[in-house]
């Protein structure tokens, strides 16, 4: 089956690219590689070009009139840079995003996942959230998100086309045969901060140790993005039993998390663990816009698309420090 991936050179759609080969699939890369890698599409069928371009997808689209659907991770999801500088977020996320949809549908490709994210959510007591838990985005970044998935469901109420929206938690790790990772040079989730900071000998800030989580720290749900890849061919697979069995709608909002909450202090635990001995670390105040945080309640892709998450934390802290080591020497990064 052949699969377009736009933002196919990036983490996560290299990795989904990756699952899709392993799996027997074909994946077709879209990237105008701004922030992605040429190394992660070598030996891939790529395409470099924007999203918007629509002569661009036509034509791939001519080349590939079989493509069976489109895995639309293409974006900029930097929330600081997302906040100095939010037309450009606009543009590059929902603005873009139309003309993609707009030529999809040109060309009468009306299966279409759309990577969304768990930072929608507004923070609710116990902090499992499930896909009617109400939605309060924190940041330019997230808003962009949340506007395409409304338009989603507007298109899909139109116009001869159905979407499949996934919201992702807290990706971490990478594909368990290296062949990509995190590519992006400033780090700045939990995990790849504590790996910056114990591969160069610094300390590791909890940011925020007064919420009111079990230790104090903020809670979030590590999915290993090996998992995440999995749960976008099943989404494929799936896709159109999805719309003749469980909705009447043409428009279906899964959560892809592990469903376990873990506070930045469990993480830091759980790191330790895997390396054998204990890393500097500090306590600082939070972060503007940092929140006390959510896990998912998967139960929908659990049941609907059949999607259960395998790996444990320690097996994603483990890969994630392998690729953090190949890829100095890889993509020719410092750390
Ligand atoms: N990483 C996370 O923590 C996380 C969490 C939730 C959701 N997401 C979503 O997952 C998707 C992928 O994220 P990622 O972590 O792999 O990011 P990434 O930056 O590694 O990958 C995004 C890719 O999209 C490409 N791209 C951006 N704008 C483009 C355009 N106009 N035309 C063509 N290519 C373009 C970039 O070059 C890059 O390769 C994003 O949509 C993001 O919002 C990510």
């Amino acid at each position: 089956m052949k699969v377009l991936v736009t933002g196919g050179a990036g983490y996560i759609g290299s990795t989904i690219c990756s699952a899709l080969l392993d799996q027997g699939h074909t994946p077709i890369v879209l990237d105008s590689l701004i922030r992605g890698r040429q190394e992660f599409v070598q030996d891939r069928i790529f395409y470099q070009g924007d999203i918007a371009d629509q002569d661009l997808i036509k034509r791939i689209f001519k080349d590939h009139p079989d493509i069976y659907a489109t895995i639309h991770c293409a974006a900029l999801i930097l929330v600081p840079e997302s906040t100095a500088n939010p037309l450009g977020y606009y543009r590059a996320n929902v603005q873009k995003s139309l003309d993609l949809f707009d030529a999809l549908m040109q060309v009468g490709c009306d299966r279409v996942i759309f990577s969304s994210t768990a930072s929608l959510y507004d923070v609710v007591e116990g902090f499992s959230v499930d896909e009617a838990s109400p939605l309060k985005p924190s940041s330019p970044y997230s808003r962009t998100k949340l506007c395409m998935e409304l338009a989603l469901e507007d298109f899909t109420r139109a116009y001869d086309f159905r979407a499949i929206t996934l919201r992702y938690f807290n990706p971490i790790g990478a594909d368990p045969k290296l062949r990509s990772g995190q590519q992006l040079e400033r780090v700045s989730h939990a995990l790849d901060k504590i790996i910056e900071a114990h591969t160069l000998r610094q300390n590791f800030y909890i940011t925020g140790t007064e919420w009111p989580t079990r230790d104090g720290s903020g809670i979030r749900d590590y999915i290993h993005v090996w998992d995440l890849a999995k749960a976008h061919i099943k989404a494929v697979l799936e896709f159109d039993r999805v719309f003749s069995e469980y909705t009447t709608e043409k428009y279906r909002v899964y959560n892809l998390g592990t469903g376990n909450g873990t506070t930045v202090f469990e993480l830091v635990q759980a790191f330790e663990n895997v390396i054998g001995h204990p890393i500097k670390k500090e306590l600082a105040p939070p972060r503007p816009g940092d929140v006390a945080g959510a896990y998912a309640n998967p139960a929908r892709a659990n049941t609907e698309l059949g999607w259960y998450p395998e790996s444990s934390l320690e097996t994603a802290i483990e890969l994630g420090l392998k690729w953090f080591e190949k890829r100095k020497a890889f993509l020719g990064l410092t750390f």
